[in-house]
């Protein structure tokens, strides 16, 4: 199988050696839309946190939305437009909402597309790390965890060091996330250590990167595919430098540091992506530029949301 042979000669061989290295300075990267829990937003029934967009922008990437309820077509068609997607936090389910239905397809052509050798990058935060646990092993492995609404210093694995991910993060950033409360968790479940460690698929697909505790469970915090540019937190890196609305997110220079290097290495990764639209009309027409985000309600953990 012609995947196989690719993803046999990324592993001997680095995924660098594989993947053209032209850079496409230009990056359109796709968010996922997902349905809006409340139903009083009368302006539509889907949403993107604005957080998301602003981290991408910030550094040097255009976004579309992906919209749900879109045909297989629609998505195939915007995949060969774009050079990365994100699937957010949130909290649909993570098998039968329109958001699962369009991150199961973007996982599904991504797999593809770079065992073909075209580079196409996923990120994946929270709902999407856990969205992700479910794509790979085809099976819910999460845990209910104590997690909703704290900061908490990452315990860095071995493996970390070795990482794509974390490997070029300056020395005094990865001290920081060491030691300094500053990845915002706030999510009801988790994937145990112990559920990884029992999970032929998601073992062979992912290096674990660092893990938490609650005080009961540890769970995985952040992980990127051993042979594919995809990679995950269960934290939530955009809430830093963007979002204001709950007393436990921080805002120290550190933690804002932490976001721009994890948005600048994630769309680097989109930068070796040579996908494009095929008009420049088409691009304008798609990028979030065309929409205006609005002030959710004061209960929101938003600060503005986009809404479809
Ligand atoms: C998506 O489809 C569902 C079910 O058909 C519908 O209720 C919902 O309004 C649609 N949402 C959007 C944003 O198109
Ligand atoms: C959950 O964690 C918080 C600290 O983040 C702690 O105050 C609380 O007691 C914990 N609750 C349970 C049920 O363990
Ligand atoms: C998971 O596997 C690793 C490596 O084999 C081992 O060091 C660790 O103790 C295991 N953890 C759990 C909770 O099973
Ligand atoms: C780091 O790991 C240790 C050992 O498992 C655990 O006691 C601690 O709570 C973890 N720290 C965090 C912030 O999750």
């Amino acid at each position: 199988m012609k995947c196989f042979i690719y993803l046999f000669v990324i592993v001997k061989f680095g995924l660098s050696v594989v993947f053209t290295t032209e850079i496409n300075n230009m990056p359109v990267i796709g968010v996922l839309a997902q349905e809006l829990y409340s139903k009083s937003q009368p302006r539509g029934s889907s949403y993107i946190a604005a957080s998301y967009v602003k981290y991408l922008e910030s550094a040097g990437a255009r976004v579309v939305p992906v919209k749900i309820n879109q045909t297989r077509d629609e998505y195939e068609r915007l995949f060969n437009s774009i050079n990365g997607v994100l699937f957010p936090g949130g909290r649909v389910s993570i098998i039968t909402s329109g958001y699962a239905k369009a991150a199961s397809i973007f996982y599904e052509l991504a797999i593809k597309a770079n065992c073909k050798g075209d580079y196409f990058p996923i990120w994946a935060t929270c709902l999407g790390f856990e969205e992700l646990t479910y794509l790979t092993s085809g099976k819910l492995l999460l845990t209910a965890t104590n997690t909703t609404g704290v900061a908490l210093p990452l315990n860095f694995t071995k493996d970390s060091a070795k990482s794509r991910l974390f490997s070029s993060f300056p020395a005094d950033v990865m001290k920081a996330l060491a030691s300094e409360p500053i990845t915002e968790n706030s999510h009801r479940w988790g994937l145990p250590i112990k559920s990884y460690n029992t999970s032929e698929e998601l073992r062979n697909f992912y290096r674990i990167l660092s893990t938490n505790n609650d005080g009961r469970v540890e769970f995985v915090s952040t992980m990127e595919a051993y042979n594919l540019p995809i990679y995950g937190t269960q934290w939530h890196p955009e809430k830093n430098a963007f979002e204001w609305t709950r007393p436990y997110i921080p805002h120290s220079p550190s933690s804002v540091m932490t976001t721009f290097y994890m948005s600048n290495f994630f769309v680097n990764e989109a930068r070796k992506s040579s996908h494009r639209f095929s008009s420049k009309e088409e691009e304008r027409a798609a990028l979030i530029y065309n929409y205006s985000p609005i002030i959710p309600g004061k209960q929101s953990v938003f600060q503005q949301i986009y809404v479809f």
